[in-house]
């Protein structure tokens, strides 16, 4: 399986999205669980997580699916709401997120958006519960370029590890220039949605991506997850409930493209010219 570095450790390319989980029934809820663990057996060794998904229910779900796994050989995402984002009320969430997940730390802890409280009283925060071992790094998410370069010039700002933002097909913005700033600096990407989320709409609307799907022999949407980490350099983190959809999915980010393929794609979905504005769901 293909892997890249994720905060500072070997890890799959590929991590498990875990929004809406935990949300239905008893008998859903179970069937989530086996598919993380799933994950977990086949060596997809990121979860991501916020204490938004279900209000800490999708939290919980996972704090379920990792109980015997060795914590050390997998990674947790979660997120703080930005208006949790001040240093006492980071604290706050970030217990309650450890309790549902029955861990004593987080492996990556974000800011989920941009908020009011000023980003050097974030990072204080952030650099105080990393002090006290509860996080192992701290990161933000749907930040652009300027956010992550006003990030940077406050006092510690430096020290963040991760920004995650929308990536996929009809999302390539983040090409132009958060990108290539991330990769200068050391902050790892981590690239959501490479479905475009539960949108149906969104693949009704490939069919020249159709036929490139169709002449490799591959679904859609293993085309798409393949695109998302052709270059090696974003973890992308699919959501699926499915295990179906998990096995294709696992077989997806080991197909290749050759240049000329790649090119058509580049005809159907252009690469960014210029900065565009964040997309973000
Ligand atoms: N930081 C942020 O602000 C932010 C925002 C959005 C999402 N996220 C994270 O990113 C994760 C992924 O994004 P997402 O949940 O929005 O959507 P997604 O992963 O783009 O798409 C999920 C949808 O695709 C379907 N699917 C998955 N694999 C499939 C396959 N092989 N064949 C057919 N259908 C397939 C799923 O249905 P089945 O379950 O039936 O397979 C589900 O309907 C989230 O779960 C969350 O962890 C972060």
């Amino acid at each position: 399986m293909k892997e890249i570095t994720f905060n500072h450790r070997k890890s799959s390319i590929i991590g498990m999205g875990t929004w809406r989980l935990g949300e239905g029934d008893l008998l859903e809820t179970q069937k989530e669980i086996a598919i993380l663990k799933y994950g977990l057996h086949h060596g997809v060794n990121v979860i991501d997580t916020a204490e938004m998904y279900g209000e800490g229910k999708a939290e919980k779900a996972v704090g379920t699916a990792i109980k015997g796994f060795d914590r050390d050989s997998f990674q947790i995402i979660s997120k703080f709401y930005p208006y949790h984002a001040t240093p006492e009320l980071i604290k706050d969430s970030l217990e309650k997120s450890l309790k549902r997940l029955q861990t004593d730390y987080l492996d990556v802890y974000l800011l989920h958006w941009r908020g009011n409280t000023p980003l050097a009283e974030t990072v204080q925060g952030l650099e105080a519960v990393k002090k006290a071992g509860l996080i192992k790094s701290w990161g933000v998410s749907n930040f652009n370029t300027d956010d992550l370069k006003e990030l940077a010039a406050v006092p510690d700002g430096e020290n963040c590890q991760v920004n995650e933002d929308l990536y996929n097909l009809t999302s390539r913005g983040v090409e132009y220039s958060v990108l290539p700033y991330q990769k200068e600096h050391g902050i790892d990407f981590v690239g959501y949605s490479p479905f475009g989320s539960d949108n149906n709409e969104f693949l009704k609307l490939k069919n020249e991506l159709g036929d490139v799907a169709a002449q490799k022999h591959i679904s859609i949407f293993e085309l798409l997850l393949a695109w998302c980490v052709r270059n090696n350099d974003v973890l992308t983190i699919p959501k699926t409930s499915s295990t179906d959809h998990f096995v294709s999915n696992l077989k997806a980010i080991d197909i290749d493209f050759t240049p000329d393929e790649l090119e058509l794609i580049d005809k159907i979905y252009p690469k960014p010219t210029k900065e565009e504005p964040l997309d973000t769901i």
